[in-house]
């Protein structure tokens, strides 16, 4: 045994029989230890695949009751052991009976506060694979086929928003040089890509300038003769567009938002007067972009694209839609129409663990010039080099794995149809629970879905005819009422572990901040008999606050 690698048997090691050194960590890297583990690991991977939910299910709910303070008390030990402390099998056994139960149980069909949901059982094995594989799509080296499968998949969803000609798909779909879009972490990633794109172009290189990538802000400002720069969205806009805007130097103070309607979509009068405004009395300032979104993340409502466009045209400047949840929506022959004027963006983020239902975590973003990635062009001499297919040349993300293998798996797996019964199922199902609530005397609908996500709050009928009859300075009190309601009972019903609504607290401009509870139907096994239970569960809870 080559003594440069044996590690020293501590008495403790000894006992349990597990040691480290250079044989046992060589079988690790071939297979299972013996054939018992073999067996065992076989048997765990088919709990983990059919067994887990299930189990979940039936005894623990949503999570198992108990505290945080409790659960991060056994995980204060930060010292890593010398020796092996455990088997695989053991370790299997140990997450599965021990940390899943007090994980959180996405795949309920009570679980309805967030876009995290159940995911088909196929994932798994998807997931499963891209791991075996391990291939790294920065580089055509380490990955091959799949960054030409990757090509694929992007052509493909680039299609479902764009739906250009056969012939612009044939061209570009393999073509080094042409970038249709990028895979990258999450929605917040995509975002930020968009937007880095659009700062690029923005402030491009000309005489005596080599572009803001290669300057800075400060250089770009002072070669276009800006003070400022900007960017719109709704003041539904999502918090990663903040982070952007930090992270490009562009600030994040320089978000402005703009005002939204009564259907809590982007007010384009509002959205006018901005810019006329900006263009009018601002010269020093620049517009980096104005950004739709395609369902907001907490009304679900989507922004009126094509108007948002057409102002966009109109002005010369960059249009990004953030459809991390609702670009699927496209794949529905029903309600497709909803996202009517995405087709007119220069980019789209869209996430994968959303309305994919695809495991954490995928984002993406598409451009419709295949050249637009070429602003944010990356090389190295080792990887990347100009005239590769590496897909690393262009993106924010360096090593990453392969989901678009998964993507493009599940695509076929479920097909448009599969994936239109999904968003069909969700937004139908938000509707007919609207109607529930409006039924209920005890709650009050807040924003009506226009895709499968709705607000609401517990309003009990005496506090509703108070309301009726006061005044402005009563009803800020009843507003303090009710929002410290909403909490209590969110937080009852969360910390019961049966159910889970997530809330949030929705601004209006001109009136007091209301505590809403939000709801996004998503798990094709939510059904209106489970809606009316949470229903029904908050109404217990209610009657069972002091004081109400
Ligand atoms: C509209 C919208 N955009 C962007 C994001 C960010 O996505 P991620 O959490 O994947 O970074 C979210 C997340 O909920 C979202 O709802």
């Amino acid at each position: 045994m080559n003594k440069k690698y044996q590690t020293i048997i501590s008495t403790d090691a000894e006992k349990s029989g597990l040691v480290a050194n250079w044989e046992t960590l060589q079988r690790i890297f071939i297979r299972p230890e013996n054939e018992a583990s073999r067996i065992a690991l076989v048997k765990y991977m088919e709990q983990i695949l059919f067994g887990l939910h299930d189990f979940l299910q039936k005894h623990v709910g949503i999570t198992r009751e108990a505290g945080l303070r409790q659960l991060s008390d056994r995980f204060k030990n930060s010292a890593i052991g010398k020796h092996p402390e455990k088997k695989l099998a053991d370790v299997i056994q140990g997450i599965i009976e021990d940390i899943a139960p007090h994980a959180v149980n996405v795949a309920s069909p009570y679980f309805i506060g967030h876009m995290t949901s159940a995911i088909p059982f196929f994932m798994v094995h998807l997931a499963t694979i891209v791991s075996a594989l391990n291939q790294n799509v920065v580089k055509l080296e380490t990955s091959k086929i799949v960054s030409v499968l990757e090509r694929q998949v992007l052509a493909k969803i680039h299609r479902i928003i764009y739906d250009f000609s056969e012939d612009f798909y044939d061209f570009h779909i393999q073509r080094p040089e042409s970038t249709l879009g990028s895979f990258v972490e999450d929605g917040t990633l995509a975002n930020l890509t968009a937007l880095w794109v659009a700062r690029n172009r923005c402030f491009p290189p000309g005489p005596g300038f080599e572009g803001v990538e290669a300057e800075g802000v400060a250089a770009a400002f002072r070669a276009h003769q800006v003070d400022r720069c900007v960017i719109l969205v709704s003041r539904l806009g999502h918090y990663s567009l903040e982070k952007a805007c930090g992270v490009l130097g562009i600030g994040n103070g320089n978000i402005i938002p703009v005002d939204i309607d009564a259907d809590n979509r982007m007010d384009i009068g509002a959205l006018k007067r901005e810019i006329a405004v900006i263009r009018n009395q601002s010269p020093g300032v620049k517009i980096l972009a104005v950004v739709g979104i395609a369902g907001t993340t907490e009304t679900g409502t989507v922004d009126p694209l094509g108007e948002i466009a057409d102002v966009c045209r109109t002005h010369g400047v960059h249009f990004h839609v953030d459809a991390a949840w609702g670009g699927p929506v496209r794949l529905s022959d029903k309600y497709r129409t909803l996202l009517n004027g995405v087709e007119k963006a220069d980019s789209v983020t869209i996430d994968g663990h959303k309305q994919f239902y695809m495991p954490m975590s995928c984002g993406m973003v598409y451009f419709k010039d295949p050249q637009a990635m070429d602003s944010v062009a990356y090389h190295a001499a080792y990887i990347a080099r100009p005239g590769s297919v590496d897909l690393g040349i262009r993106s924010l993300v360096g090593s990453r794995s392969a989901v678009s293998l998964i993507l493009g798996s599940a695509i076929e797996i479920m097909g448009r149809k599969g994936y239109a019964l999904l968003i069909d199922h969700g937004i139908e199902t938000a509707a007919a629970f609207a109607e529930l609530i409006k039924r209920r005397p005890l709650f009050e609908l807040v924003t009506p879905p226009e895709l499968n996500i709705l607000t609401y709050r517990i309003f009990p009928g005496p506090l509703k005819q108070e309301w009726r009859s006061t005044g402005l300075e009563k009803r800020k009190q009843l507003t303090r009422k009710l929002n410290h309601i909403n909490i209590t009972v969110q937080r009852m019903q969360r910390e019961a572990g049966n159910s889970f609504v997530s809330r949030t607290t929705l601004r209006r401009s001109g009136a007091d901040d209301i505590v809403v509870l939000r709801s996004v139907i998503m798990n094709p096994l939510t059904n209106m008999a489970v809606l009316t239970d949470i229903l029904n569960e908050q109404e217990y809870l209610y009657h069972r606050l002091p004081e109400t």
